[in-house]
């Protein structure tokens, strides 16, 4: 008997009774292979099914986007003969939104492709992780290490008369050219940072939320990874927003929560190429899509504001059938010819990238909000977020006049101590004497940015 699954036994149990019924024991070995095989052959038959055509799928996707690469470069070569003139059409060229079977994919030579193997195989390696994300248990010394304060938002937020915001879509031509020298005006920026890549920014008068989550978990309201620090706030504390940009559909980067809350007329949603059906899903209409290097004009109080999406080196998707069905990029929002928020959202770095950005929508961008948690194990990572060092990369390819570190300290999601990617970027911004203009902000307070 001790030979028995504990599955067998019930088998064997019901099989005994037959075969004192019979007289034959023998009946009970039968019927437990009768019974056992179809049920492995099965489970097999379904994984066999599942997964050749899926590595089958996942090389093709390999080898196409490659090849499609490589034609890019090439032709990018041809009218760019030398690597420092980048010209606006190569960029064009090089990195437009591709589409293999209808998904989008990175168009970047920078990046290697992630399989479900991969993603899988790592989700289980953290769960075998001790002490993962290093949290102290003292609730005390947490709130020393993060301290969250409750927002107070610049007065004439508060005192705001409804938003007379008009916008339309315009081709890239359309948009003003870009301003060199110094900007006219001076206009500060307020940033508040809510978590994540959530922040609700104030320039001249216009609101503009970034990425929003106000939940306390990741995958439902009640389960998934949770919460490390307190939310700064309750969504019905945060002022309406003109504007609410959304980088690509991952859980982290846009809750459920803020769906239902802002699904009125107002505020404007801003998502990526594609994820418009998941948006009225929720109910949420009033949106705008935007492709690599589209852009879209917003006329408040008068003032011209012009925002673009530009590209990004990640993925969206929240479940294994709606993998890459919508696009995933970074905002630049412009005034006046210049550039004045850049909201990167997820990314791995690519060298030349932010280079062609800066030089579509000038130099000097005067607020970054650049992710720097998330990168560990490296070897997993990198392709899809940037650490500390290639933050400060992208801060001089832009030529950024400040930098806010956020996209770390709310959940944990990867391998590295959760206040690491504080400690490094701001240890690197003041060995490189930049530590007033490159910093990772404290949860729900506002800051100034002359
Ligand atoms: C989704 O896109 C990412 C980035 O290109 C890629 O690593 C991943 O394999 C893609 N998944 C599917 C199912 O296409």
């Amino acid at each position: 008997m001790k030979l028995y699954s504990p599955i067998t036994i019930p088998l064997l149990r019901s099989s005994r009774l037959q075969s004192s019924r019979h007289g034959f024991y023998s009946t009970s070995s039968k019927t437990r292979l009768y019974r056992k095989r179809p049920s492995r052959r099965y489970v097999l038959g379904t994984l066999l099914t599942f997964l050749v055509p899926y590595t089958g799928y996942a090389l093709y996707v390999t080898v196409s986007a490659a090849k499609e690469i490589d034609v890019r470069d090439r032709e990018c070569k041809q009218i760019e003969s030398n690597p420092n003139d980048r010209s606006f059409k190569g960029t064009l060229i090089k990195y437009s939104p591709l589409q293999v079977l209808g998904r989008y994919e990175n168009p970047f030579t920078e990046y290697r492709i992630q399989t479900i193997y991969e993603f899988f195989f790592n989700r289980i390696v953290e769960v075998f992780e001790r002490n993962r994300g290093g949290i102290p248990p003292d609730k005390h010394q947490m709130d020393q290490l993060m301290p969250v304060h409750k927002p107070k938002w610049p007065s004439y937020v508060m005192t705001d008369s409804k938003s007379v915001l008009k916008y339309n879509v315009v081709a890239d031509a359309d948009i003003p050219p870009k301003k060199t020298g110094p900007s006219d005006e001076d206009i500060p920026i307020y940033n508040t940072w809510l978590g994540q890549s959530c922040n609700f920014v104030v320039y001249n008068g216009l609101k503009i939320l970034t990425d929003p989550l106000f939940s306390d978990f990741l995958i439902h309201e009640t389960f998934g990874p949770k919460r490390i620090t307190s939310l700064p706030c309750e969504i019905s504390d945060v002022p309406t927003p003109d504007v609410i940009l959304v980088s690509h559909n991952h859980p982290d980067h846009l809750d459920i929560k803020s769906m239902e809350f802002w699904k009125g007329k107002e505020p404007l949603w801003v998502v990526p190429k594609g994820m418009k059906p998941f948006m009225e899903k929720h109910k949420v209409h009033n949106v705008i899509e935007l492709s690599w290097w589209q852009s879209l004009q917003l006329i408040k109080n008068s003032e011209t504001y012009y925002i673009s999406s530009t590209p990004a080196m990640h993925w969206s998707g929240r479940s294994i059938l709606d993998t890459n069905q919508s696009l995933w990029c970074s905002f630049m929002l412009s005034h006046k010819g210049k550039p004045v928020l850049f909201h990167a959202g997820d990314t791995g770095y690519v060298k030349d990238l932010y280079l062609r950005i800066k030089e579509r929508y000038g130099e000097g961008c005067k607020l970054a909000l650049l992710p720097c948690g998330q990168y560990c194990p490296e070897w997993h990572q990198r392709p899809r977020h940037i650490n500390s060092r290639e933050v400060l990369n992208v801060m001089k390819d832009l030529e950024a006049k400040n930098v806010l570190g956020v996209h770390w300290g709310t959940f944990i999601l990867s391998g590295e101590y959760f206040l690491e990617p504080k400690q490094k970027l701001e240890l690197l911004a003041e060995w490189e004497g930049i530590k007033e203009n490159c910093y990772c902000p404290e949860l729900g307070k506002t800051i100034k940015i002359e």
